[in-house]
């Protein structure tokens, strides 16, 4: 899982340098395929179900799966850049918000208590504890700064599969709440609505979107859970691994 993890990461740190106004997410799509394939690996999401990008790209009220497209980045626009690569048999999953040039500060805070939720939610994936343990330390966050987490998708198992159990939500759920245990590789990733929690999916089929409108943000890293402190595995520049220059 190391190496596709630091792949995974070191592509999702290019294509957020790359990214400022006035490109398109076509173009934006196109450089991670290249980033991609220069680090040997290859999209673990293009035909994915018939997933038709390279990288999802959700920008502003798009809170995942967003399409690339003709869309021109703005100045001001926050975009969600959700990377997973497949790379000598695992899988590695990351996803993080960025500014496009710059931003409002409603869309800081936002990312803000999302990234630092991501990060409490890390801390609590540890042995004995159980997923609900993450899940509360995400959702206890994010709704104490009067934001909301994202019911109809999680974080989940991952490994030789994008999508392995257990699923990691970012709310206390009813059902299944496994013990985590060393050894275990989870993508913990919560997506957080400025507004109401309510999401719907547009025509395209794949973009997900808040329904009243409000902005989202959405980090993810793949963790390892190991005897003690859980070891980010999605940190970009930790594994020295060889690339064509970007
Ligand atoms: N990181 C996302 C996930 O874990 C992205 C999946 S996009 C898809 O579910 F296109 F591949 F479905
Ligand atoms: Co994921």
């Amino acid at each position: 899982m190391r190496p596709a993890c630091a792949v995974a990461a070191q592509v999702l740190d290019d294509i957020t340098g790359y990214i400022k106004p006035g490109l398109t997410t076509q173009q934006v799509d196109e450089f991670a395929a290249e980033r991609i394939a220069a680090y040997g690996a290859k999209s673990a999401f293009l035909g994915y179900r018939k997933y038709p990008c390279y990288t999802c790209l959700s920008v502003n009220e798009e809170v995942v799966h967003g399409l690339a497209g003709g869309r021109e980045l703005r100045f001001g626009d926050i975009v969600s850049v959700d990377v997973g690569v497949r790379h000598g048999g695992f899988i590695g999953d990351n996803a993080r918000t960025v500014a496009v040039g710059g931003c409002g500060v409603a869309a800081q805070q936002l990312m803000e208590v999302t990234e630092r939720s991501l990060y409490l939610g890390i801390a609590a994936a540890r042995p004995g504890n159980r997923v609900s343990d993450i899940s509360r330390a995400v959702q206890d966050f994010v709704e104490n700064h009067g934001y909301s987490v994202v019911r109809e998708f999680v974080g989940h198992g991952v490994g030789r599969s994008m999508h392995e159990e257990p699923q990691v939500p970012n709310f206390v759920d009813t059902g299944m709440n496994d013990r985590l245990r060393p050894g275990m590789t989870i993508a913990i990733e919560p997506m957080v609505n400025a507004g109401r929690p309510d999401v719907k999916r547009l025509k395209d089929g794949w973009t997900i979107v808040t329904t009243d409108g409000s902005l989202s943000a959405h980090f993810e890293h793949t963790v390892l859970i190991t005897d003690g402190e859980p070891e980010i595995l999605t940190w970009a520049g930790k594994t020295p691994f060889k690339s064509k220059a970007a």
